[in-house]
């Protein structure tokens, strides 16, 4: 793909790399599940915990989606992706997050993108991808998967903190008629719908503070680690 000729081949990787363990054998460990369920969060933390690398593929289609806001062709805007696109400001919002669903659906955006995260997968010093589709198409073959969930209404309120923390100006409803259409529109797409792998352990963290949740996805882990 012409990722290679893009910052893709090096740039993104150098950027979301933050640790090196000086372990050389590749370890994926693949978090997928619905809109604001606390994959981001939880991703950081094992990854921090662990030593590995992170990529936060939501990002990927986020940043197309942006792009798409402003006038650019889907495909021509995944091709074209570099490393500062990520890191271009308001990609966090709720506009941004249904951009992004709309792209995500398109079979040569998902094509696009897919050397670049199994490359990524598969760095020496192990890697957590958190996303949609890790466990099922990026990473079938991830050493570990978890699908984290929780229900509509609390991952909503959750976003709606969140969003409400960084200034936006939102109401829960439409926060949580924004987690209901992305679930939506993620779940029941041809390419790469949004579910659990058969493999996967299934984290509900609809009763769980972050704390809580996040000991128990590095329980999850070390058990298959062991
Ligand atoms: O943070 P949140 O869970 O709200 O969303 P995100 O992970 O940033 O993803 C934004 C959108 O990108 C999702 O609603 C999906 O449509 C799409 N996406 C995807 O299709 N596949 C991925 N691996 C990651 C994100």
């Amino acid at each position: 793909m012409a990722f290679h000729s893009n910052v893709f081949g090096s740039g993104v990787v150098a950027m979301v790399t933050r640790t090196d363990t000086g372990m050389t054998e590749p370890f994926t460990i693949a978090i997928d599940g619905p809109a604001a369920a606390g994959k981001g969060t939880i991703s950081k933390a094992v990854a921090a915990h662990f030593g590995y690398a992170h990529l936060d593929t939501g990002l990927l289609y986020r940043a197309i989606g942006a792009k798409v806001m402003t006038g650019s062709d889907a495909i021509e805007a995944t091709v074209g992706l570099r490393a500062e696109d990520l890191e271009v400001d308001g990609l966090r919002t709720a506009e941004v997050a249904q951009a992004a669903s709309k792209v995500a659906v398109i079979p040569e955006v998902r094509a696009a993108l897919l050397d670049f995260q199994r490359a990524f997968a598969r760095r020496a010093g192990g890697a957590v991808l958190d996303g949609r589709d890790i466990g099922t198409v990026i990473c079938p073959q991830a050493e570990v998967k978890l699908f984290v969930t929780a229900s509509a209404e609390v991952r909503g309120k959750r976003r709606y903190d969140e969003l409400v923390g960084r200034g936006d100006t939102i109401t829960l409803d439409d926060v949580i008629e924004d987690v209901r259409a992305r679930d939506a529109r993620d779940m029941e797409r041809v390419e790469a719908p949004l579910k659990p792998a058969e493999d996967a352990h299934v984290l509900d963290t609809s009763a769980l503070s972050i704390s809580d949740a996040v000991a128990e996805a590095i329980a999850a882990i070390t058990q298959k680690l062991s």
